[in-house]
C-alpha cells in the first residue's frame, strides 16, 4: 500500500484522494463531491514555517475545539462548513473554494501588530481591529488593504464587505464563548470559502493555533498566562499541557449547555 494512503475509516464519507496537505491538516475528497474530510495533525509550525515541531495531542484538541465552536456558531446563525466529527482528529466539512484571505480580528495588541507598529503588547483595542492578509506562503502572508485585494482580484468588494462584517459578528460570539471558559480572546484568524451555490461559509479551524487566548483566572495584562500557540512560538511553557487545558475548559462549558432536544 502506498504510504500516502489514508487509514481506513468506518463511516460514510471516508477519505478518498488526498487533495491538499497543509501545515496543520490534510484535506481529502470523499465519495460525495460536496463533502471533504479534514485530518488534523500534531505538526506545529510558526513564523511562516521557519520554526517546526510537534505538539502531542494537538490534532485531537484542535479538531474537537473547532467542532464545538463551529456547532456553537451555527446555533448563533453563522453559516459554516462543519458537518460532523467522525473521530477525534477528523472533521467532515462542506467542500468550499477558500478565499485566499486570512481575516484577522484583534481585541488587544499582540504578535505582528506590535512588531509592525511598535506597540506595547496587551493594550485593549476598542472597537476591535479588522485586518486582511493575503494567504500566500511564498510571500509570507502579507497584510493587504481593500485596494490590494481588488488589484489582485482575491475577492470581490461585496465578498470583502461580507467576510469583514461576519468576522466582527463572530468576534462577539467567540468572546462570549471563550469568556465562559475563563479565557480572554486577544485576537484570531478566520478563513472563508464559497460553496457550490456561491454562498460564503466560515471554514478552516478555530483553535488554540488560530486564536490568542489569555487565562482570565491567572496572570495580568502585562504578564498574561498564555494558553495558545504562543507557548510554542516563544517557548513560554508546555504547549501540550496548555492545549489540553483549553480542551478541558471547552468540554466543561459545552457539557453545561442544555441539550438542544431537552427543552
Ligand atoms: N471546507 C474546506 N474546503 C476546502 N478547503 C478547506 C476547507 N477548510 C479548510 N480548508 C483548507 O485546508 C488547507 C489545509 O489546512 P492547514 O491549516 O493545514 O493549511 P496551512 O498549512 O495553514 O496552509 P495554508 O497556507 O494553505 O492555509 C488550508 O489551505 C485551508 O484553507
Ligand atoms: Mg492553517
Amino acid at each position: 500500500m502506498p504510504s500516502s494512503s489514508p487509514s481506513p475509516s468506518p463511516f460514510p464519507g471516508a477519505p478518498q484522494e488526498l487533495l491538499y496537505e497543509g501545515k496543520a491538516k490534510r484535506v481529502y475528497r470523499t465519495a460525495d463531491p460536496q463533502v471533504y474530510l479534514c485530518q488534523y495533525k500534531d505538526d506545529a509550525t510558526a513564523f511562516n514555517a521557519e520554526k517546526r515541531g510537534s505538539i502531542a495531542g494537538k490534532g485531537e484538541v484542535n479538531c474537537t475545539v473547532s467542532s464545538h465552536l463551529f456547532r456553537y456558531l451555527a446555533q448563533q446563525g453563522i453559516p459554516n462548513h462543519f458537518l460532523a466529527q467522525p473521530s477525534p482528529t477528523e472533521m467532515q466539512v462542506k467542500a468550499v473554494t477558500i478565499l485566499p484571505l486570512e481575516v484577522v480580528v484583534r481585541n488587544r495588541t499582540a504578535g505582528s501588530l506590535c512588531k509592525r507598529l511598535g506597540l506595547e503588547r496587551g493594550l485593549p483595542i476598542d472597537p476591535p481591529l479588522l485586518e486582511f492578509y493575503y494567504k500566500n506562503d511564498a510571500l509570507g502572508d502579507p497584510l493587504v488593504t481593500q485596494d490590494h485585494i481588488r488589484l489582485l482580484k482575491l475577492a470581490t468588494p461585496s465578498q470583502v464587505e461580507q467576510v469583514g462584517s461576519l468576522a466582527l459578528t463572530i468576534n462577539g460570539h467567540l468572546q462570549t464563548f471563550w469568556r465562559a471558559c475563563q479565557l480572554e480572546l486577544v485576537d484570531f484568524k478566520l478563513e472563508f470559502g464559497c460553496d457550490a451555490e456561491g454562498e460564503i461559509l466560515l471554514a478552516d479551524e478555530i483553535s488554540p493555533d488560530t486564536c490568542r487566548l489569555w487565562d482570565l483566572a491567572a496572570g495580568d495584562d502585562s504578564a498574561p498566562r498564555v494558553l495558545d500557540k504562543d507557548l510554542f512560538r516563544f517557548d513560554l511553557g508546555d504547549p501540550v499541557a496548555g492545549y489540553q487545558e483549553v480542551l478541558q475548559r471547552v468540554l466543561q462549558v459545552v457539557e453545561q449547555q442544555p441539550h438542544p432536544n431537552s427543552a
